[in-house]
């Protein structure tokens, strides 16, 4: 086998960012690299669903009334273990738990960092092979080290966010994480188990054509997120079009794909559920943080996504994500719903 020597791995890549900042103590890389390890593992799991006796309900319900799958045990319960036996985390917060996990052990009580998670998005496409993903947000903690964490370390807007990041369990399984410095993707190398840089500093193209949306949903939005829908549908040559709709029901591969080709995500509140589906802090905070560092745009409709003060560790919020000039548009569009 022929190594290219010039392809980075996750670990040579973040020390390499280590190198920059003399005083940096390797912590976020160290965390960074226990997530890839989870995923790893996560990934030779769900590469197996079809096979073994891992697929189906597991007969409970998670804390949002939802069905829970075995996978998103398995994947929480992966990333709880490597994050707590590992040095840079103080404990987690999971979509999949009703409470924060505090490691209040020696080591932990000195770590700088929290982590909070969605272990398995789109878990119920597991069973039709469609892509899902893990998606992550780290922020640094607010309570003083060498105590244990607090719930006040988990309730930071997302702006506080150091990296966020997700994982694609896709085509292929890849790993793309943002700090403020930049957005970089790592394609897992089957040959290796080594996550290697594929896509350098990511950027969100300012415009695209894709709009995904969940149109069964369509007379349960606003007049303005409606007005929006019909424009889209209405582009032709003349004004940017024709516009393409994508929509997986897996937001970790339509924020993907947007985030690559250009394009918007949209999950709108409805008239049953007014805040939507998305949870602010699993799953919006770590999208809006890495679409704007690559240079796109991410609100509820009204604020920015990353503004937003959290109440409580499992909110929910409308998003809408993705390229700048077409965020444009849609907020002109809103404007009508204030
Ligand atoms: P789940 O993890 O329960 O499968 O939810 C997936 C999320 C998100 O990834 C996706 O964009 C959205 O829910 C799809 O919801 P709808 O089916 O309501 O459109």
């Amino acid at each position: 086998m022929s190594i290219n020597r010039q392809v980075l791995t996750l670990d040579e890549f973040t020390l390499q960012q280590l190198r920059n900042f003399p005083s940096a103590t390797g912590e976020l890389s160290r965390l960074l690299r226990d997530i890839g390890l989870a995923s790893k593992r996560v990934n030779v799991e769900v590469n197996k669903a079809g096979l073994v006796d891992i697929l189906g309900d597991h007969g409970t319900t998670n804390i949002q009334g939802e069905e829970v799958k075995k996978m998103d045990i398995y994947a929480n319960n992966q990333l709880i273990g490597v994050l707590k036996h590992g040095i840079s985390c103080a404990g987690i917060g999971s979509e999949e738990m009703d409470e924060i996990e505090i490691f209040d052990d020696e080591i932990s009580n000195q770590s700088k960092y929290v982590c909070l998670f969605d272990p398995l998005d789109g878990s119920s496409n597991i069973d039709v092979n469609v892509s899902i993903g893990t998606i992550f947000g780290i922020y640094k903690r607010v309570s003083p080290l060498g105590s244990p964490c607090t719930i006040e370390d988990f309730l930071q807007p997302g702006n506080r966010q150091v990296a966020a990041g997700y994982v694609i369990y896709g085509s292929s399984t890849m790993l793309v994480y943002a700090t403020k410095r930049g957005v970089n993707g790592f394609t897992l190398d089957p040959q290796i188990g080594e996550f290697t840089l594929s896509h350098p500093d990511i950027k969100c193209p300012p415009t695209g054509r894709i709009y995904s949306v969940n149109h069964g949903n369509f007379f349960q939005y606003s007049e303005g997120v409606r007005n929006y829908i019909n424009i889209c549908q209405k582009k032709d040559k003349s004004n940017g079009g024709p516009y393409t709709q994508r929509y997986i029901g897996s937001m970790v591969a339509d924020v993907h794909r947007n985030l690559i080709k250009g394009g918007i995500f949209t999950y709108p509140g409805t008239i049953d559920k007014p805040k939507g589906k998305l949870r602010l802090l699993y799953e919006c905070n770590p999208f809006a943080f890495i679409v704007e560092v690559a240079g796109g745009k991410a609100t509820n409709g009204k604020d920015r996504i990353l503004d937003i003060q959290p109440t409580e560790l499992h909110q929910r919020t409308p998003f809408f994500v993705g390229s700048v000039d077409m965020m444009a548009e849609l907020e002109t569009c809103l404007e009508i719903d204030k």
